[in-house]
């Protein structure tokens, strides 16, 4: 564990649930907070210092869950040390840094994952299978945001450059999610609402894939967003329920496809059901009948991809399939080209 922090304690908290895997040692900038977080969660070594666990000879991967911006310089440093990484999100500040660590990390010949722990929650997998298998036709349209109402403080990461605003922080969620399902986009537009610290603070961003399709995606650090998202596609919708950075709830909606309407002939009754306001009850019962589907995940819900960790350890992969490097990067290529919208907009 790189870090002691609010993100640091959750996961620690999940390791014990995971079989196969050990809290082995933490490391701190002061050693007081490494030997507090080792007492509180049971890990038998405590370090001052990043560098001296990257060399402990009974580590096999090292959890990076520092600040945005130190993400890249301390992934560095583990896999220099020829040791495997799971990085938190966002995996860097930009392509290139994750670029640099993509190419580290193959060259090393080590294991490396972004800790994008939502593509790894059980509910929206199922959803993401559903989408695939055509559950509802052909998909045409994701919408996805993420945000949370906090007030403006110089001092919070959120606040602060390079590692804040909405796009690094929460925006990277909805990005990925729009990756997973429709890959890299071929093109983009977005504006941003530049808080006086220079941090985004609100940005909003349509991505267009092969075919026409689309991803609308938003997120903020000043306001409460619905934090849902929805898979729109010719034969329904896939809602995913709040909170998009780790749902475990869904609903399948089913809707036919438009035929044109039959001509209202014969009597009263069939004039009546021909009324708009009639139809648009029948659909809000038929949208309350059907009923959601929830998949609860063990823990804090870290649980998942640090298994995941295990297992492609185990198997001696140097990356997941399920959270590709390619996915990673391209994630952060799609920030690089919203931020470059927002340049040639100002
Ligand atoms: N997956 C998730 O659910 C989730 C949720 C929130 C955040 N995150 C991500 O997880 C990472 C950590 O977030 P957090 O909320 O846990 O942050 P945090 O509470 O501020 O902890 C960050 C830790 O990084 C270490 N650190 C090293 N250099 C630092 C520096 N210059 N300034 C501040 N801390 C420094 C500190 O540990 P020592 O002082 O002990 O070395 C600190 O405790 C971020 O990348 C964030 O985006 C993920």
């Amino acid at each position: 564990m790189l870090g002691t922090g609010a993100v640091a304690g959750r996961f620690a908290e999940d390791l014990a649930l995971v079989e196969g895997a050990r809290l082995q040692a933490v490391a701190s900038r002061a050693y007081a907070r490494a030997e507090g977080f080792a007492a509180r969660f049971r890990v038998p070594r405590a370090y001052e210092s990043y560098e001296r666990l990257v060399h402990d000879g009974e580590v096999d991967v090292v959890y990076v869950a520092t600040p945005n911006d130190l993400h890249a310089e301390h992934c560095l440093i583990v896999i220099e040390a020829g040791k495997a990484v799971l990085c938190e999100k966002p995996f860097a500040l930009n392509a290139s840094e994750g670029r640099a660590i993509i190419e580290c990390a193959r060259r090393r010949g080590v294991f490396c994952m972004e800790a994008m722990w939502m593509r790894f929650s059980p509910a929206l997998r199922e959803v993401l299978e559903l989408a695939r298998e055509g559950a509802i036709g052909e998909l045409r349209l994701l919408s996805a945001e993420l945000g949370f109402s906090h007030k403006p403080d110089l001092c919070s990461r959120l606040f602060s450059r390079p590692g804040g605003g909405a796009l690094l922080d929460l925006g990277v969620y909805p990005l990925s999610l729009a990756q997973a399902l429709f890959g890299r986009p071929t093109r983009v537009a977005s504006l941003a609402t530049v808080h006086a610290s220079g941090v985004d603070e609100q940005f909003g961003a349509v991505l267009e894939y092969p075919g026409g399709r689309q991803a609308i995606v938003a997120a903020s650090v000043r306001s409460q967003l619905a934090n849902a998202a929805a898979i729109h596609g010719t034969g329904g919708i896939l809602q995913v329920a709040a909170p998009l950075y780790f749902p475990h709830r869904y609903r399948l909606v089913r809707v036919p496809t438009n035929r044109p309407m039959r001509r209202a002939s014969r009597g009263a009754m069939a004039r009546i059901r021909q009324q708009k306001w009639l139809r648009s009850l029948a659909e809000v019962r038929r949208l309350l009948r059907a009923g959601g589907v929830t998949r609860r995940a063990p823990g804090n819900g870290y649980a998942s991809e640090a298994a995941e960790v295990v297992r492609c350890l185990r198997g001696g992969l140097l990356e997941s399939p399920k959270m590709t490097l390619d996915d990673t990067l391209a994630v952060l290529e799609s920030m690089d080209a919203i931020r470059q919208q927002w340049l040639q907009g100002s």
